[in-house]
């Protein structure tokens, strides 16, 4: 894992998560019912436990981070994203941040952190096709449907993106991506 990922104009920043401290802000993204039928499929709200695996699972298969923006008084976390074998999720959990331009910006630096990691490819498992905004995030970054399902009746598309190779040779080693 490397350090934070920070845009060019130095308004978004994507942390390393530190789950212990990072749960207590996370817990209110996953009771809201835009982000759980958006990201989950479902509007169960999370315990702080349930938050705590789900940020350790995707860690375990490769890199967490807190979605942060600039404010007025240095940067607030409003969301997460994972660059991972099980998807690119990404979370704008703070209502008021989404439709912004920060998802865009933050699938931005993790495509460049893939490229400089040299990943051959990032694949988005499950993008609910109700889903129109992070449809919209997937296909405008490049990414294109390859395939597609259902769950519980509901359908969903995989989108996969093919990466270029590294960019920069100071990028460390590869991520444990299983
Ligand atoms: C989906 C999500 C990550 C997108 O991030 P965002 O910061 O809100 O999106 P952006 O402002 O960067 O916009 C990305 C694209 O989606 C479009 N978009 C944004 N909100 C939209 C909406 N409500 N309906 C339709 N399109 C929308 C934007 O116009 C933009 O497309 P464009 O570049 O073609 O104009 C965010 O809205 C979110 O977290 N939603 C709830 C949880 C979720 O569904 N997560 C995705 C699970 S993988």
């Amino acid at each position: 894992m490397g350090g934070p990922l920070t845009s060019r104009d130095g308004q978004v920043r994507l942390r390393p998560v530190k789950v212990a401290e990072d749960v207590a802000t996370a817990v209110a993204w996953y009771r809201d019912p835009v982000v759980l039928w958006g990201s989950e499929g479902s509007t169960e709200p999370f315990t702080p436990e349930r938050v705590a695996r789900m940020y350790e699972v995707l860690a375990a298969r490769g890199e967490v981070y807190i979605v942060e923006v600039q404010g007025p008084d240095g940067f607030i976390a409003v969301g997460d994203a994972a660059l991972s074998s099980v998807g690119v999720p990404i979370v704008i959990g703070e209502a008021s941040w989404r439709g912004r331009g920060i998802g865009r910006q933050v699938l931005a630096l993790l495509i460049a952190r893939a490229q400089a990691l040299g990943l051959p490819e990032l694949v988005a498992h499950q993008i609910y096709a109700d889903n129109r905004a992070s449809l919209r995030l997937y296909e405008g970054a490049g990414f294109r449907v390859v395939s597609g399902g259902e769950e519980g009746g509901r359908p969903f598309f995989r989108l996969r993106l093919p990466l270029e190779g590294p960019e920069s040779a100071d990028a460390g080693s590869a991520p444990a991506l299983l």
